[in-house]
C-alpha cells in the first residue's frame, strides 16, 4: 500500500525511511508541516508487528506535533520519527548514530528529540551526528534535558485548569485520580499530585513502576483493565494512544479525562462520545505541550528555565478557552483544538483531521 493511500497521511510534506544495512537501522521520519518553522518531534523507539504500524503511527504522531506546537505558540512546524526495534536487543549506539546521519540529510527541517523508548543519553550519541536535536544535558539554569518532567509539569496544570472548570474547585487536595502508565511523564505527575494533596490509582505492565508509586506517593494499584474506567474524579492517561474508544467511553466513570497520552482517541468520533457523556476532554496535544515547550527553548537557546516554566503554566489557560469555547458552541474539545491548530498552522476547513 502507498504511503498516500494511509488513512493517517494528510499531505505530509515528506516521509523519509531510512535503513542502514550495517547497523540494522530501520527507521521513518515524517514530516507533516514546516509552516510555522522547522518540524520539530521526538524520536519513538517502538517494537512494531509491521512496517504498516510504524508508518500510520509515524503520520499520526507527526500531525499531531503540528498540531502541538502551533497550539502552544511556538514557531514550529511538525514532525515525528520511529524507530522500529528488534524485540531481541537494545538499540545499539552504531543504529542511533545512523538515526542521527539521517536527522543531518534533511538539513534542520527536522528537529528531534526523546519520545518514548529513548533517553538523554541516546540524544547525545544523535547529537554526535547533527546539531538538530533536543533534550540533551542543560547547562545550569537554561532549558534542556529530559522533557518529560516538563511535560508532567503542564499535565498537573491542565488538571488543574480541568478540575476548576468542571468541578469548580482550586485546591487538588483530597482529587481521586487514576494515573495509567507510570513511567517518565506518569511519575513525576504522581509525585505533583501527590504534593497538592490529590489521592493516587495507578496501573502499569511494569509491576516495579507500581510498586515505587505506591511506596513513594501512597498510591493504590488497580488491574490493567480497570484503570481507565476507575471510579474517580481524573482519569490520567500516560502510557500509549487509543485508550479512548466506545468501549472504554461507555463505562468511565470520571467526568475528567486529562493525561499525557499521544492520540488518546481512537477515532475522532470518540471525542463526540465523550461530549454526549458529559466528560470533559484535554485534547492531548494541547495538556501534553510542556516537553516540546522545552525542546523549542532549549533548541533556540531563547529561554531560561524559568521561562519554561512559565510558558508550560500556560497550558491551564489554552484548556481553559477551549472548554469555553467547547461549550458555548456545543462542539466536543478535540474538534475546537483542531480547528484553532489547523488555523495556525495554514490548513483551513476541508482538511482531513485525525
Ligand atoms: P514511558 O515509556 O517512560 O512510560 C510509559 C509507561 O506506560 C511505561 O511505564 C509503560 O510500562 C507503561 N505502559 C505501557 N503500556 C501500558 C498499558 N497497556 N497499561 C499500563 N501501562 C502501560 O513514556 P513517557 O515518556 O512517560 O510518555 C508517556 C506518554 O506520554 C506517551 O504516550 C508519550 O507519547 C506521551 N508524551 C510524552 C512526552 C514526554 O515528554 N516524555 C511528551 C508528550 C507526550
Amino acid at each position: 500500500m502507498s504511503v498516500f493511500d494511509n488513512a493517517a497521511f494528510e499531505r505530509h510534506e515528506r516521509i523519509v525511511h531510512c535503513t542502514d544495512p550495517v547497523s540494522g537501522l530501520r527507521a521513518i521520519i515524517a514530516v507533516h508541516s514546516t509552516h510555522r518553522g522547522p518540524a520539530a518531534g521526538g524520536c519513538r523507539l517502538w517494537h512494531y508487528a509491521n512496517a504498516n504500524d510504524a508508518v500510520t503511527d509515524v503520520l499520526r504522531l507527526s500531525q499531531g506535533m503540528s498540531y502541538k506546537n502551533a497550539m502552544a505558540g511556538l514557531d514550529l512546524g511538525g514532525g515525528k520519527a520511529v524507530i522500529m526495534a528488534d524485540p531481541s536487543q537494545d538499540v545499539t549506539e552504531d543504529q542511533l548514530r545512523a538515526f542521527g546521519r539521517f536527522v543531518e540529510t534533511l538539513r534542520g527541517s527536522y528537529i528531534t528529540a526523546e519520545d518514548v523508548g529513548m533517553t538523554v543519553e541516546a540524544m547525545q550519541i544523535i547529537a554526535s551526528e547533527t546539531r538538530h536535536v533536543a533534550g540533551l544535558p542543560p547547562e545550569a539554569g537554561k532549558a534542556g534535558g529530559d522533557p518529560s518532567p516538563k511535560t508532567a509539569d503542564g499535565v498537573f496544570h491542565g488538571i488543574r485548569a480541568a478540575v476548576a472548570y468542571r468541578l469548580e474547585r482550586d485546591s487538588l487536595e483530597g482529587l481521586r485520580v487514576a494515573v495509567q502508565g507510570v513511567g517518565h511523564v506518569g511519575a513525576n505527575l504522581c509525585k505533583a499530585l501527590h504534593d497538592a494533596g490529590a489521592k493516587l490509582w495507578v496501573a502499569d505492565i511494569n509491576e516495579s513502576r507500581v510498586e515505587h508509586m505506591c511506596d513513594a506517593y501512597g498510591a493504590q494499584p488497580l488491574p490493567l483493565d480497570e484503570i481507565i474506567t476507575a471510579d474517580v474524579d481524573v482519569v490520567a492517561p500516560c502510557a500509549l494512544g487509543a485508550v479512548l474508544n466506545a468501549n472504554t467511553i461507555a463505562g468511565l466513570r470520571t467526568s475528567i479525562v486529562a493525561g499525557a497520552a499521544n492520540n488518546q482517541l481512537a477515532t475522532d468520533q470518540d471525542g463526540q462520545l465523550l461530549f454526549n457523556a458529559g466528560v470533559l476532554y484535554a485534547p492531548d496535544y494541547v495538556i501534553n505541550a510542556g516537553g516540546i515547550i522545552n525542546v523549542a527553548c532549549e533548541y533556540s537557546a531563547s529561554a531560561s528555565d524559568a521561562e519554561v516554566d512559565q510558558r508550560v503554566e500556560e497550558i491551564g489557560a489554552r484548556l481553559k478557552a477551549i472548554f469555553e469555547q467547547s461549550e458555548r458552541l456545543e462542539v466536543p474539545t478535540n474538534v475546537i483544538a483542531d480547528e484553532m491548530a489547523k488555523g495556525l498552522i495554514g490548513r483551513g476547513a476541508g482538511t482531513k483531521a485525525h
